[in-house]
């Protein structure tokens, strides 16, 4: 290797899952942000590492699968700081998956990406190659096809979505971050219009309605280049919203685009009830009780100045059943768990392994339960449920899905910002059930 040596370098050696890194400066544990970027002369952020281990198993699920064919696969880690994402999917992947891998770390600073290709000379991935690509990536991406691209900024999306979209082949993955979460979870709302053309009520179902509006915009870019996406993980972590999508080269989705795209409706009236329940957006009901919101179809007239209304989203499913279901605790230890040794690089001692993989674990916490619920209308987040009732506390969530599952409804406790349950339930059953906890479990 004979890249040139970047300020700062070496820095320190650290552990992220079950690769070894240099950063610039040890990251805090506790720190639930970027490190500083201008101090640190190549950016990491440990907070993201949830992302990483999602991204890992994402990728081993995807492969597995078969979804990207049976040959190579070029996957661009595009806004790759560190390169520590690429890297990790490397060397955590399964063999027979990462020696079909060819990565790419792209990044418009040198710097950055000398430092990812020392790391790699110094920490060699058995399987699979690491490249890397200079240049701003709004147009460095169509130099090549790939088959999995990753956008990572600081802050919107919104400027890489149109040109990363038509780097893709026929078949691909794209990963999108978006840290600008102040406008997509409707506290900016200038931005918010302005980048994703949309409002979002400030309320418990902020950080939903937030990854429906990415959803949608990433939806809208691939309808312009005759593409459709299929969602496959939706999360909100701590600073930053992400969503996950199969793009697929089928004009025919795209022309359907209309009909996964609509509006949510906080405090609905009888008459939008209706609508939503004979759009097929909530599950028919023969009670009399209203629920928090529903859905309606973008072709229901809405009045702009109404504060219930969020939208433009995306009202079909976030996430794929089989993807979600695949990112067990088990799965993600197995794949990404540190592993303890007596001559460890970063003599790390068992508590340190252990405490690794608390996070590891963290990082897929509700994922694989929520995958059978992950189609049902309602999202109830539980204090908001015993407010809206005026009656009773909040139900715990897992009580909750365990009782509405019993009455034969796909229910789940929700990995989201909020302690929620998923169900398809009727809004009916849901006061039945939240009834019979408020009396029985207190
Ligand atoms: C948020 S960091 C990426 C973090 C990284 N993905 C990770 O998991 O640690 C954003 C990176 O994008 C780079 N960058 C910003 N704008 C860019 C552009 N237009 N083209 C290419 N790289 C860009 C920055 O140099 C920075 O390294």
């Amino acid at each position: 290797m004979t890249e040139a040596e970047p300020d700062g370098w070496p820095g320190v050696v650290h552990r992220e899952g079950r690769t070894l890194t240099h950063v610039s400066s040890m990251p805090d544990s506790k720190s639930k942000g970027p490190a500083a970027k201008s101090k640190d002369s190549v950016f990491h952020n440990p907070a993201m590492a949830g992302s990483r281990t999602r991204s890992v198993l994402l990728m081993t699920h995807v492969i597995e699968s078969g979804m990207l064919g049976d040959s190579e696969i070029r996957a661009l880690d595009g806004l790759s700081a560190s390169g520590l994402r690429a890297r990790r999917w490397l060397n955590e992947l399964p063999p027979d998956c990462s020696s079909r891998l060819i990565a790419t770390v792209g990044d418009m600073d040198q710097k950055a990406l000398d430092w990812a290709m020392k790391t790699e000379a110094d920490f060699p991935s058995i399987n699979g190659e690491l490249n890397s690509l200079l240049g701003d990536l709004r147009a460095s991406v169509i130099s090549q096809g790939w088959h999995w691209v990753d956008i990572d900024p600081f802050g919107s999306p919104v400027p890489f979505l149109d040109t990363a979209i038509q780097s893709l082949a026929r078949r691909g993955v794209l990963e999108v971050s978006a840290t600008d979460t102040a406008a997509l979870t409707g506290s900016s709302k200038n931005p918010l219009m302005r980048r994703y053309g949309a409002r979002v009520r400030l309320d418990k179902l902020k950080h939903d309605s937030g990854l429906r509006v990415l959803m949608a915009t990433v939806a809208r870019a691939a309808a312009r280049h005759d593409r459709s996406i299929i969602p496959l993980l939706a999360i909100w972590d701590s600073h930053h919203l992400r969503v996950s999508v199969r793009v697929l080269r089928l004009m025919e989705g795209a022309n359907n685009l209309e009909s996964s795209l609509g509006w949510r409706v906080y405090n609905p009236t009888k008459e939008e009830v209706e609508a939503s329940t004979n759009s097929g957006l909530l599950t028919k009901d023969s009670g009399t009780d209203l629920p928090i919101r529903c859905f309606l179809p973008l072709s229901h007239p809405v009045a702009r100045e109404d504060k219930r209304v969020s939208g433009p989203m995306w009202i079909g499913p976030m996430g794929d059943k089989d993807v979600m279901a695949s990112m067990t605790v088990g799965r993600s230890l197995e794949l990404c768990g540190a592993i303890y040794s007596e001559n460890d690089p970063v003599n790390w001692s068992q508590k340190n392994v252990e405490l690794e993989n608390r996070k590891v674990a963290r990082a897929v916490r509700n994922i694989a339960e929520e995958a059978e619920a992950i189609e049902a209308t309602h999202l109830v987040p539980v204090d908001e449920l015993s407010s809206w009732l005026e009656r009773g506390g909040p139900p715990s969530p897992a009580r909750m899905a365990e009782l509405l599952k019993k009455e034969g409804y796909a229910s789940s406790v929700s990995h989201y910002a909020e302690p929620a349950f998923r169900s398809e339930a009727p809004w009916s059953e849901i006061v039945r059930v939240f009834d019979e906890i408020s009396t029985t479990d207190i």
